[in-house]
């Protein structure tokens, strides 16, 4: 791994001690039996933990090899019509579509990036999915709960409420769970849990959908290391809860320091990520981070292409090489 790259592009959780993680994985190697299969045990283990924590029955829980394999089940399995999408918003709903070869219908976020609840409706009876990323990537808000309500409550289809950053923000819907039968949470350790190497997440939802898709998976699709560490992940909360406080904080920290640089209008965040727009075109911005090793998210396709970047929020010392090149590169 080369460590003088400041890798800010994929929302990535380093706030996480790496040490930590590494001593679970030697904990768990030396516990298991790698020669065998993941046990239905180990895994019903998993489930029990998240329903503990998240206060949801542990038959509504399906957990899956990272969140977008999920994604892709839900439009593999439930998908038949047409999906609807926000933009901009995660583009792996896009992908699923495209490989499932299902129709995409696209909403504009407003321009303050909140959801337009009437113009999604526009679209009821033309799609049998509704994706909403909440927090959103790349806005980096989150939905009002009002405007999600009204929209699973009158939308014909399932809702599915992707809240891959919900640990860095205000509210989760999972609180509304048991209201609807139309909606799925799908969440990730990917973000909050800093797992991303192992690719874990789960989705919620209504005993009847949970059961369609639990049986739509082939066996063993988790591995057995993966599944141990979210178990170890959920019994050391308090580490993970200490590693979001101090990233929130961060988080700030660093929306402070883009907004003094002249030219660069970051925007609020509820995510491991800040959303910010440039002045001038991105294209040289980027180049000259790219150069000096610094890697941030850029855009392919429009509203967000010409003048807009993301940066996951990294630790201060990460953040302060990133202002200090960024000030350079705008400067030029
Ligand atoms: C909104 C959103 N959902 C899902 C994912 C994927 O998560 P996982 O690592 O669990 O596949 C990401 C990853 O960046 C994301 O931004």
């Amino acid at each position: 791994m080369n460590w003088e790259v400041i890798k800010l592009d994929a929302n990535e959780n380093f706030f996480i001690p790496r040490i930590f993680l590494s001593n679970l994985v030697k904990e768990i190697v030396d516990e298991v039996d790698l020669r065998l299969y993941p046990s239905d045990k180990v895994y019903m283990l998993l489930i029990h933990e998240i329903s503990s924590l998240l206060n949801v029955p542990v038959e509504s829980i399906v957990i899956g090899n990272g969140s977008d394999d999920l994604i892709a089940l839900l439009v593999k399995i439930l998908a038949k019509r047409g999906i609807i999408i926000t933009n901009p918003t995660f583009r792996i709903y896009r992908w699923a579509a495209e490989v499932f070869n299902v129709r995409i219908y696209e909403s504009m976020l407003t321009t303050n990036f909140d959801i337009n609840v009437d113009d999604i409706l526009r679209l009821n009876n033309t799609a049998d999915l509704c994706f909403i990323c909440s927090p959103n990537n790349p806005t980096g808000n989150q939905f009002r709960i009002d405007d999600l309500e009204k929209l699973i409550n009158k939308f014909n289809g399932i809702v599915v409420v992707d809240e891959a950053y919900v640990d860095f923000a205000d509210y989760s819907t999972i609180n509304i769970l048991s209201k609807y039968d139309n909606l799925i949470i799908v969440r990730t350790f990917s973000k909050g849990f800093g797992l991303a190497s192992f690719r874990l997440g789960f989705l919620v939802a209504s005993y009847k959908l949970a059961d369609k898709l639990r049986s739509s998976i082939p066996p063993f699709n988790v591995n057995t290391i993966s599944v141990l560490m979210g178990i170890k992940m959920i019994k050391n909360r308090s580490i993970v809860e200490e590693a979001i406080r101090k990233l929130k904080i961060e988080r700030e920290r660093l929306i402070n320091a883009l907004s003094t640089i002249n030219g660069i209008k970051p925007f609020g965040s509820k995510t491991n990520f800040i959303l910010f727009r440039t002045e001038t075109n991105v294209e040289s911005i980027y180049n000259y981070l790219y150069r000096n090793k610094v890697f941030v998210r850029r855009f392919d396709d429009p509203p967000l292409n010409k003048h807009y970047l993301r940066v996951t929020v990294g630790t201060p010392d990460m953040n302060d090489v990133f202002i200090n090149v960024l000030k350079e590169a705008v400067s030029q």
